[in-house]
């Protein structure tokens, strides 16, 4: 399987002359609509890919299981079935600061599997919680002192003993509620990280990151302050952070400035002071009233292989090499053409839009969305790119994705071309996962859910 997927792909003659810039032949396996006051909010694939979770503005949690490969019909796998469905957080009052608190998921983590149930981090602006996933199939039955439903028998009734004994039942998920990590921070809480010693993880808000052990919620360890002593001084706010995946003492965070910092748990408990500093100097010519709102960094995230960073912001994605400091390793960019347009995306709020990014399995290509539904896949590589659209419309299932184009304003318009003036802002795409290790990729536009899979790769199974 692993050398086929090696060799070049083929592109099926049918498709318009830009498929020269396609490099993965990506068909819909999976189209959710939630209902939609329910806006998903974080896309994220367990450490092998089987279940997939969304979580959305209405505090609730969606978990999709991969279905096993039948023999029957061989089409079968790679399809995500919904398994199940919780109320991760419900929306509370701060009493103290008369302050609404919403139930929106911002993030989702899941913990390495270590026995038969899975476990799961959810948070919202101000709590963590860890929930426990598990399967039931059997029931006891048989009790000598209560009936089937549960109710205490007439002790009278009960002439002779017997042994209870488990029969088999339909499948039952259960999710369970075993921590709440609450009160350890006064702003939003934008990211939180699973350490790869598996017993610790970070959580970040706008101005602190905090360290906790997954079994204790009475306490947690400030690891970065950036509070200044007077709040008029503050220029700067933390926007995501991350542990490195193999090195437990390792840590980065971004922030609205654009800057990179890599920290190291050994040299104090206290990582005011980073060990690295990334950091792209500013290009003065092309500086104006937007350049400091559109370099904010939204998404940061470590390579697979812990050699590089991946970042975003409002424009361009940018990868970074942990040994260079002083400029990315390769900026894409995402959506040049908006340049013109900050002024009008300003005024709508827009340009605050957070944008993540994501890595494929094998580090080499990333992909982030766009407006319009649009999202973008770069081939690190061979510095092909392609821009695809998430629509009801164009995904009836097994459908093969065209690649779209934009044309900016004043340029040479070709057939299906999209001007930059017909682009819909009010359709993002900010949520993207790709699976861990094959060419599946979930993409939340709204609150539809599409998850769809590279053709060439599903047709073999
Ligand atoms: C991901 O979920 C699947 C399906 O429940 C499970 O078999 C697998 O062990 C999980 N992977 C990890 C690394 O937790
Ligand atoms: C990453 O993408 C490339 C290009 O499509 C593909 O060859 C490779 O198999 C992908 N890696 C994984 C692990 O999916």
């Amino acid at each position: 399987m692993g050398d086929l997927m090696a060799t070049p792909l083929l592109f099926p003659t049918t498709l318009s002359s830009h498929a020269t810039s396609l490099f993965l032949i990506l068909h819909l396996c999976l189209y959710v609509c939630l209902s939609p006051a329910d806006i998903i909010s974080t896309v994220e694939f367990n450490h092998t890919g089987e279940l997939l979770a969304t979580g959305d503005k209405g505090g609730r949690v969606v978990i999709f299981q991969r279905e096993p490969e039948s023999k029957s019909e061989p089409f079968s796998q790679g399809e995500y079935n919904v398994y199940s469905t919780f109320q991760s957080h419900e929306p509370e009052f701060d009493y103290l600061k008369s302050l609404e608190i919403e139930e929106k998921i911002n993030k989702i983590r899941w913990l390495p599997q270590q026995n038969a149930a899975q476990f799961l981090l959810s948070t919202n602006d101000k709590t963590i919680k860890l929930w426990k996933v598990s399967e039931r199939d059997k029931r006891p039955e048989g009790y000598n002192l209560k009936d089937e439903e549960g109710r205490i028998k007439d002790i009278s009734t009960v002439t002779s003993l017997q042994v209870p004994v488990l029969m088999p039942m339909d499948l039952m998920v259960e999710v369970s509620p075993r921590r709440v990590f609450a009160n350890a921070h006064t702003y939003h809480v934008n990211s939180i990280s699973v350490n790869s010693d598996y017993m610790t993880y970070m959580s970040a808000d706008d101005l602190r990151i905090n360290l906790w052990h997954l079994d204790i919620t009475d306490r947690s360890f400030n690891i970065v302050d950036i509070k200044p002593v007077n709040m008029e001084d503050l220029t700067e706010v933390i926007t995501a952070a991350e542990f490195h995946p193999h090195h437990c003492n390792l840590f980065v965070y971004s922030s609205s400035k654009g800057t990179l910092r890599l920290c190291d748990m050994r040299e104090a408990a206290l990582c005011d002071k980073h060990s690295k500093l990334f950091e792209e100097p500013e290009d003065p010519s092309a500086r104006s009233f937007f350049s400091e709102i559109i370099s904010s960094v939204s998404d940061v995230k470590f390579s697979h292989s812990g050699r590089y960073l991946l970042t975003r912001d409002y424009l361009t994605a940018k990868v970074w090499d942990l040994n260079m400091e002083s400029k990315p390793l390769e900026t894409y960019q995402v959506h040049d053409y908006l340049r013109s347009k900050l002024c009008s995306l300003y005024e709508n709020d827009c340009i605050f839009d957070k944008f993540e990014c994501a890595w494929n399995g094998s580090d080499s290509v990333i992909m982030t969305g766009a407006y319009n539904n649009f999202f973008r896949m770069f081939d690190r590589n061979t510095k092909r790119d392609v821009t695809l659209e998430a629509s009801r419309e164009s995904s009836k299932p097994r459908a093969v994705l065209k690649p779209r184009r934009v044309c900016a304003a004043g340029g040479k318009r070709r057939k299906d071309d999209i001007s930059v003036d017909s682009l819909d802002f009010t359709k993002k795409i900010l949520h993207t996962a790709w699976h861990p290790n094959e060419n599946i990729i979930a993409i939340a536009a709204t609150n539809n859910l599409y998850i769809f899979q590279d053709k060439l790769n599903s047709e073999m199974h």
